[in-house]
């Protein structure tokens, strides 16, 4: 493990073998449709990355960049969005594509910002939820693990930039806080 890391939630084994099973799923539910895969900048890149490669159904993928109005207008649910996407999702089955619903605001802002441009369908996918921090409710269809109201980094997710390349998903020593 990395030295940093106070211990593994979850192995690069476990995330694989969770990752093709919604792959499957995902893949049976869109059978004879096309998907477009909407992943949000930068912690959900290395999910989707991998989760679209156990989709057997044709799979687009687009990438929006999100920024919330820093700390203390979190709560009000404000975000802007810094990237928009390059392509028209009229029509369109889309499935967004997170790597982790904590309190609930980006996705539920994203959701509604893209319910507004008249897709066919529109879903949520993450790999992991935290339900003990939601402040608002967000529908998930695809939810890879439920994990404890604990920091993680790795397979994508970060502290200040780093350990995003991580193969696994690791809490942090409290030490890297304090020093931070
Ligand atoms: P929400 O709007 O509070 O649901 O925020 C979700 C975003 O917060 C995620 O996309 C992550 O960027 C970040 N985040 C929340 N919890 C963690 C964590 O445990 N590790 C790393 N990033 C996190």
């Amino acid at each position: 493990m990395h030295p940093d890391g106070e211990r593994i939630l979850l192995s690069e084994e476990t995330i694989r073998a969770r990752v093709a099973e919604l792959g499957a799923e995902i893949s049976r539910d869109y059978a004879g449709k096309e998907l477009l895969a909407v992943s949000i900048l930068k912690g959900a890149a290395i999910f989707l990355a991998d989760l679209v490669r156990c989709i057997t159904v044709p799979a687009f993928f687009d990438f929006v960049a999100i920024s919330s109005y820093g700390s203390s207008a979190k709560s009000s649910g404000a975000v802007r969005i810094l990237k928009d996407l390059d392509c028209n999702i009229g029509g369109r089955h889309v499935l967004i594509v997170e790597d982790i619903v904590d309190s609930g605001l980006t996705l539920n802002y994203l959701a509604d910002s893209l319910n507004f441009r008249d897709p066919a369908s529109l879903r949520i996918c993450t790999l992991l939820d935290k339900p003990s921090r939601r402040e608002v409710p967000v529908n998930i269809h695809y939810n890879g693990f439920v994990i404890p109201d604990e920091f993680v980094v790795g397979y994508g997710l970060d502290y200040n930039e780093r350990y995003r390349n991580l193969p696994y998903i690791m809490t942090l020593r409290p030490q890297i806080y304090e020093e931070a």
